[in-house]
Parts: structure tokens; sequence; C-alpha cells
């Protein structure tokens, strides 16, 4: 009861709060240019209004949440929760890392030299949909600051915002299965979440820090040390956390750095460039460069934080053995692949970069391959002895009506209750429970060795159901 009068409470805020950003609207169109201080305190008051609308949406999910807590409802909750921020996470990281990849293109491709004004950096003409478009990059800052000047941020910040909230939609709320894995590290949930974000912190200071040195100006030392922080991260990761669980954080650990660039240095960058230029001082190139290092740290960050978002479909690379090398590796390959791209636009050609960083990454390929099965299988498996194996193992996750609480629904469609749907999915079997041991998930139910040395063998043997 007083659950539905809070959700009522909060849904009649939610109504009023989005009617006043309208209502503001037409408020701020009456405003003339010279109405400043009007304008600031409507920007601050529209900024306190958009705050406390979403700190509604919060609330009402919160009081769903404990509303529905212990139904089969709450998983479908948070199932939904996952689709909808997943959704605007991905929307919101194509426009970034389009924008990035778009501006460093741009600086790379810069005309330079041909017919350039004193005040430019370059020009560059280009097509795109149906539209000539010519571009002007300045060497500091133009005479007078256009009165609409279109900044790139809020698509770094609500990436970032979604993906926290995305670990928490899939990784802190059920640390016990997603995050912890009792055979890499026998830690409590609560302290895996504190692990997992005090970490994320911890690596902007060391990263900030780094920065701020001395040197970063010197690149191989830093690119060499900065590459050393990162090996003990994904190091310390792969030995806390499950293997899904080590991916992510280190993904989101890049993401985290990337976000705080545009967020601490950035754009505070471009303010006090903004404001130097309108108080008729000379805007210090400096401040430009650092935040354009910055901004290309983040493009060499894009590709390996992409792989880190999708790897969780890929078992062989967070389930191996050494899944952290497999997460280094492939993250140098494909940073190498960003760094050969980058010099293609600037018209530098390196043979080398390209062949190189394709083997590192057929190399991960080769690293990861199924190892021989070094257990002789001399005696027949009986389907009985796995059905005995799936059932106590699987099948509280893997059935039509499972039973364990995370899961009102089989996870992928997988179900494991007849002997036909075993045998359907044995190569899928051996994927996850023998090579990979990326299931039971977390090992939960306690699968040993042997057991999946059973697996494999009545796999081997032709899983047969008799
Ligand atoms: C605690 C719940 C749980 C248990 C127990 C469990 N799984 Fe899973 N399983 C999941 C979840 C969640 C997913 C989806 C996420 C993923 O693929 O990692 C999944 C996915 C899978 C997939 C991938 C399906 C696909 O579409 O690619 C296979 C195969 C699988 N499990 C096999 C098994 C086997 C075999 C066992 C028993 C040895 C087992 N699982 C035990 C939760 C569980």
């Amino acid at each position: 009861m007083l659950n539905i009068i809070l959700f009522t409470l909060l849904l009649i805020i939610l109504v009023f709060l989005t009617v006043i950003t309208y209502s503001f609207r037409n408020v701020e169109e009456g405003f003339s240019e010279n109405d400043e201080h009007k304008i600031s305190v409507s920007g601050i008051s529209q900024g306190f209004i958009y705050t406390s609308l979403v700190c509604t949406i919060i609330g009402l999910l919160v009081v769903l949440y404990i509303a529905l807590q212990g139904t089969p409802y709450e998983p479908h909750l948070m199932e939904w929760l996952n689709l909808i921020v997943r959704l605007m996470h991905i929307t919101f990281g194509i426009a970034w890392i389009g924008a990035s990849f778009y501006f460093v293109f741009l600086e790379n491709s810069l005309n330079r030299t041909d017919n350039v004004r004193d005040e430019l950096a370059g020009n560059l003409w280009a097509i795109h949909g149906g539209g000539f478009y010519y571009l002007e990059k300045y060497k500091t800052a133009p005479k007078e600051i256009p009165k609409e000047l279109h900044w790139f941020k809020y698509e770094a910040y609500f990436t970032w915002l979604t993906g926290f909230c995305m670990l928490f939609i899939v990784y802190y709320f059920n640390a016990a299965t997603f995050l912890v894995d009792k055979n890499i590290a026998d830690i409590s949930p609560l302290v895996a979440v504190v692990i997992g974000i005090g970490s994320l912190v911890l690596a902007w200071i060391l990263y900030d820090l780094l920065c701020k040195s001395s040197l970063i100006k010197k690149p191989l030392l830093f690119s060499i040390i900065g590459f050393a922080i990162a090996s003990g991260f994904a190091y310390f990761y792969a030995h806390i956390f499950s293997g899904r669980g080590a991916f992510i954080h280190f993904g989101a650990m890049l993401g985290t750095i990337m976000a705080a660039n545009v967020f601490f240095v950035i754009i505070p960058s471009q303010k006090a460039m903004v404001k130097a230029a309108k108080a008729g001082k000379i805007v210090d190139p400096r401040m430009g460069k650092n935040a354009g290092l910055r901004s290309l740290h983040n493009n060499y960050f894009t590709l390996p934080v992409l792989f880190v978002m999708i790897s969780n479909h890929f078992p062989s690379t967070f389930g191996n053995q050494y899944s952290w090398i497999v997460l280094l590796a492939l993250s140098v390959g494909l940073a190498g692949v960003k760094h050969y791209l980058n010099l293609q636009e600037k018209k530098q050609l390196n043979v080398w970069i390209l062949p190189v960083s394709a083997l590192i990454i057929l190399g991960v390929a080769f690293m990861t391959s199924p190892q021989k099965n070094t257990n002789a299988c001399d005696k027949e498996i009986s389907f009985a002895e796995v059905n005995t194996i799936i059932q106590t193992r699987c099948i509280v996750c893997h059935s039509a009506h499972p039973t364990d609480k995370n899961f009102s629904v089989a996870p992928n469609g997988v179900i494991y209750d007849t002997g036909a749907e075993i045998q359907k999915y044995k190569d899928k079997i051996m994927q996850r429970a023998v090579l990979t041991q990326s299931m039971p998930l977390g090992n939960k139910t306690n699968m040993t060795q042997a057991e999946r040395d059973i697996l494999r063998c009545w796999i081997d043997q032709g899983a047969q159901l008799k």
C-alpha cells in the first residue's frame, strides 16, 4: 500500500516537472540577447529541474524494485531496465565515438598549406549526404567568439553515466552471480563492488598524474609506463573477478578515463580558451594542445573499449586461463589498428603497423584455441551419467522453469530439461562447460573438473542418448 502511494506521488511530481521543462522553453524564447542575468538564472533553474527529473525517475524505479522484489516480475524489471539503459548507452556511445573519429580525422586530414589564411591552422572540403561542406580550423581562437558555439560533451557524459548504470544493473545488483567467482577469489559481493568502483577512481588518478608529469613529453616512455599500469589492472581484475567481470571492469576503467578526460581536462581547457578570447586576452596555445592530447589518447582507447563491450559474447576470450593477457594483447592490437588508420589519414604510410597488429590479434586467436584432451576416455560414458551432472549443475538456470532467483527464464533460451535438448546443445556445452569453463556461471553450482572431463568424453564419443 505504501509503495502504491509513494509511486503515485512520484508519478505526479514527474508529470509536474515535465510540464515545467516545456514552460521554460516558452519563457526563454521571450528573452532578448541582453538579458544575460535572466538567461543564466534560467540556465541554473533548468539544470536543477533536469536533475530533479532524473532523481524522480530513479526514485520511481527504486519503489518499483522494492515492490516487485522476490516476485517473478523482479528479473523482468531488471531485463527491461537493462534493455533501455543499454540502448541509451550504445546510442550515446556511437555519437561520442563517432565525433571522436570524425574530429581526429579532421585534424589528420586538414589542408594546412594551400591557400590557408594566416589565422587558420587549416581547412577541409567534404561531401556528405548530398551536400558540400567547407570547414576551417583556427590556430587558437577566432577574434570574436561566435554566439552559437557547439560543444561536444553530453555524448561523453551520458555514455559514461549510462555505462555506470549498466555496471549496476548487470554486475553490481547480481554481484554474487556475475561479478564474483569463488574459484578465483572468495570475496563478498559488497567487497567486489567496492573494489570495482574504487579501481575506476584509482585508475583515473594514476593516469592523470602520469599525464601531468614530465613523462608526457616522452611519448614512448609514457606509453610503456601507461601500458605497464594497464597491465597491472588487467592482471588484478582477472585475479579478483569472474572472467566477464574482469573484462567489463577493464573496459569501464578505460571508459572512465575517457569521460574524465572530457570532464576534467578537455572541457575546462576549452572554457578557459573561450573566456580568454572573450576578454580579448591571448589564448595560451598550450591549453588547446593539452586538450588535444587527451582527446588523442581517448581516440586510441576506443577500439579496445569497443572490444570489451562485445567481449561477453566471446567466451574463448574471457574464459581463457590467461584472460588478462588476451585482454592486453587485443588492446594493443586494436590500438595498433587505430594508429594505422590515423597515420593513413595523415597520408603517412607505415607498412608494418597493420600487419603487426593483425598478427597480434591472430596470435590471440591461436592462443585461445581449444587444447587437446589429455585425459584418455577409456571407458564408455553413459547418458545417465551426463544427465545427472547436467541436472545438478545446470538446470537451476537452464530449465523451462529455472529455480535460481536471478533468472525467471532460461538464459539465452538454453534449456537442458530433456536428453534431446542436451544433445542439441552439445557443441555449446563443450565450449562453455569444458573448454572455457565459463559455465556454470561463476561456478555457482560447484562443478568439478572430473565432471567436466566426463562431459568432454561423452561429447567426443558422439554424444549418444544411451
Ligand atoms: C547460475 C545460473 C547458471 C548456471 C548454473 C548455468 N548457466 Fe549457462 N548461462 C547462464 C547465463 C546467465 C547465460 C547467458 C550469459 C552468457 O552467455 O554468459 C548462460 C549461457 C550459457 C550458454 C550460452 C548460450 C548461447 O546462446 O551462447 C551455454 C551453452 C550454457 N550457458 C551452458 C551451461 C551449462 C552446460 C551449464 C551447467 C554445466 C550451465 N550453463 C549452468 C547462467 C547459468
